[in-house]
């Protein structure tokens, strides 16, 4: 009889991390009174401003709706623009255009793939109201700078933080605090440092910015009697302006409570599986790791550069390569203003982001999960580095 090869099975980039002890949180929720819009929602929105150092938090249904939700919040002006990464996921300028925001792109930084600040100098408008850098894979941007030329501008800023809960900026404070922003947003989809499957959450220090978030959360809905225009009973509410039901549950609430206890523990196995891939392609001067070693980073990604062409093998080959091997890659990201959406009706030219398109077509997202083993670890490196031997 002929005998068949088993399938290697193939890592992914990113996967979850679920014990029993977050599959009794939930579980205690099902059998709770509440489902959606009760205490596990208010409970998670308290742990995150304590473990983030913000006073406010509203959780929502994911991070896109995080986006949608804070740039709504800020009321702009239809036909007014707003600034972004073009290194990110459709996300961050989808949120632009909902609102009828005209998505701009600022080239990115060569070493970290975040938003060049001499790239928004540049690119700023008079008419941009809004600036939306993302923390790339985890590295805070230079948030700082951005927040100077944002106060000179006139200009919000939304962190898109959906990579970097966990991380911190050079000043010691974590992502979501907002000490650089009007709001920091998060998403706990399940390749992110903390899941509820879906899942977001907006930061805010501002009790203006917090309320009108509370009501678009809930279809523009206000319920305080103090603000409504009448109060003709305990049954009465009112829509103010129109919103959305983006509502987080209460069993993913309880879920993203008992992940967040384990954060640092997630976040410090990452760490140490970033070392040992620095130490073991440092050596290789064909790739470029675009993670450096650093305890402040939180690491979603883990991205390497290899230049395909000098190589002379197609990235895709590549891939293929190390599929085989059981080793799953990914490419983060298509730039944004590529997509036929956007180059339908944003025309840039791909000349104005040199550094994107170098990117772009150099970068490789490996493995990088707390669940990885010792033995996956190995498995990944060996497998870069045969193909490398390979070709060279
Ligand atoms: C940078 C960035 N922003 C926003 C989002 C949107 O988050 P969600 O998938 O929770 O809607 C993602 C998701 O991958 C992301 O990577």
């Amino acid at each position: 009889m002929l005998k068949m090869k088993k399938p290697v099975s193939v890592l992914p980039y990113g996967r979850q991390s679920i014990d029993n002890d977050d599959v009794a949180f939930v579980v205690r929720t099902l059998k709770s009174p509440f489902l959606t819009q009760g205490p596990a929602v208010e409970a998670f929105e308290h742990a995150l401003c304590a473990y983030t150092g913000a006073k406010y938090c509203v959780a929502v249904a994911n991070g896109t709706a995080a986006l949608h939700l804070a740039v709504a919040s800020l009321g702009l002006k239809k036909g007014s623009s707003g600034v972004t990464s073009p290194i990110t996921f459709l996300a961050s300028a989808n949120a632009l255009v909902y609102n009828g925001i005209k998505p701009l792109f600022a080239d990115v930084d060569a070493k970290t793939a975040n938003m060049s600040p001499e790239a928004l100098q540049c690119v700023i408008k008079k008419d941009t109201r809004l600036i939306i850098p993302v923390h790339f894979a985890g590295c805070p941007a230079e948030m700082k700078r951005i927040d100077a030329i944002a106060r000179r501008r006139k200009c919000y800023v939304i962190e898109d933080a959906a990579h970097a809960i966990g991380s911190s900026y050079p000043d010691g404070g974590r992502v979501g605090n907002c000490a650089y922003s009007d709001m920091t947003i998060f998403s706990f989809h399940p390749v992110k440092m903390i899941t509820t499957g879906e899942g977001g959450a907006i930061m805010t220090n501002d009790k203006k910015f917090y309320d009108r978030l509370r009501s678009l959360r809930s279809h523009g809905v206000i319920r305080d009697p103090r603000v409504m225009k009448k109060n003709p009973g305990p049954w009465y509410y009112e829509m103010r302006e129109l919103g959305f039901n983006y509502r987080l549950t209460d069993m993913q609430a309880a879920l993203g409570l008992s992940q967040l206890k384990k954060i640092n523990q997630f976040i410090a196995r990452r760490q140490q599986i970033v070392s040992r891939y620095n130490a073991a392609f440092r050596q290789r001067s064909w790739i470029r790791s675009v993670s450096i070693d650093d305890k402040s980073h939180a690491y979603h990604l883990y991205v390497i550069r290899i230049d395909f062409r000098k190589l002379k093998i197609s990235r895709k080959n590549f891939m293929g390569r190390l599929a085989r091997s059981g080793v799953g890659t990914q490419v983060h990201y298509i730039p944004v203003y590529r997509h036929p959406f956007y180059s339908r009706n944003f025309k840039v030219s791909y000349a104005w982001f040199s550094q994107a398109e170098k990117y772009y077509e150099e970068c490789l997202s490996l493995p990088l999960f707390p669940g990885l083993k010792d033995s996956d670890v190995k498995r990944v490196i060996s497998a870069v580095l045969q193909c490398g031997q390979d070709i060279l």
